[in-house]
């Protein structure tokens, strides 16, 4: 029906949002995607722009996918938890993936879909995403490549859904297996120069 198009445009014109882009180019006058590894997301801004960019990108970019997300509050006719209304969630928090990474706002180069994609687990599966983080964290922690703590991340997420939730709902446990696979997608040129030992490490106890 034309009201979830309609939200799906929403969830689109939200994940496009490029966030990194525009603080760059209104707080510092550069675009963020002529340096460091030329992605505009949270990580690369953090790198080049330091922490007072990167935070705020961060918090933004998880948001739009957490709010895109939970569009579907307001318009399903479906009652929340329902089958039909969670593939309308996972719907919703897809299009804004794909915003992000192909944002209308910024000439369809954006970022690699990692904070709004975590967004999106938040809003669906809250418990889920805590476990990512947790893999995160300790993969950053562990070896200092953002990307690679990225892709493990979404490589624990169906893992986490299958064996640790047992996730009942077959549509959320196939979005999972998607993820890695956009995941790897996304990141190929980080698989890239890892591969050849020329991935950058991120330094965590830089001040700025
Ligand atoms: O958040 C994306 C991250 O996994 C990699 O970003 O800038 O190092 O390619 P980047």
């Amino acid at each position: 029906p034309a009201h979830s198009l309609t939200a799906l445009l929403l969830a689109y014109m939200i994940g496009s949002i490029p966030t990194a882009v525009w603080l760059g180019k209104v707080f510092y006058g550069i675009d963020i995607r002529e340096y460091g590894s030329g992605n505009a997301g949270a990580t690369n801004t953090f790198r080049v722009l330091g922490k007072k960019a990167g935070i705020p990108v961060m918090v933004i970019d998880i948001l739009k996918g957490f709010a895109a997300t939970n569009i579907a509050f307001i318009f399903s006719v479906n009652n929340p938890g329902t089958i039909p209304f969670i593939n309308f969630q996972l719907s919703l928090g897809i299009t804004a993936v794909m915003g992000h990474i192909f944002p209308v706002y910024a000439g369809f180069r954006g970022g690699k879909g990692i904070a709004t994609l975590f967004g999106m687990i938040l809003a669906i599966q809250s418990e889920a995403a805590l476990y990512c983080v947790l893999v995160f964290v300790v993969m950053l922690l562990l070896t200092k490549y953002v990307s690679l703590s990225s892709m493990m991340a979404s490589f624990a997420y169906p893992i986490v859904i299958i064996f640790v939730i047992k996730e009942p709902v077959r549509s959320v446990v196939l979005f999972g297996i998607c993820v890695c696979v956009l995941v790897l997608i996304t990141h190929q040129k980080n698989i890239e120069r890892l591969l050849k030992g020329k991935e950058g490490k991120a330094n965590l106890f830089k001040r700025n």
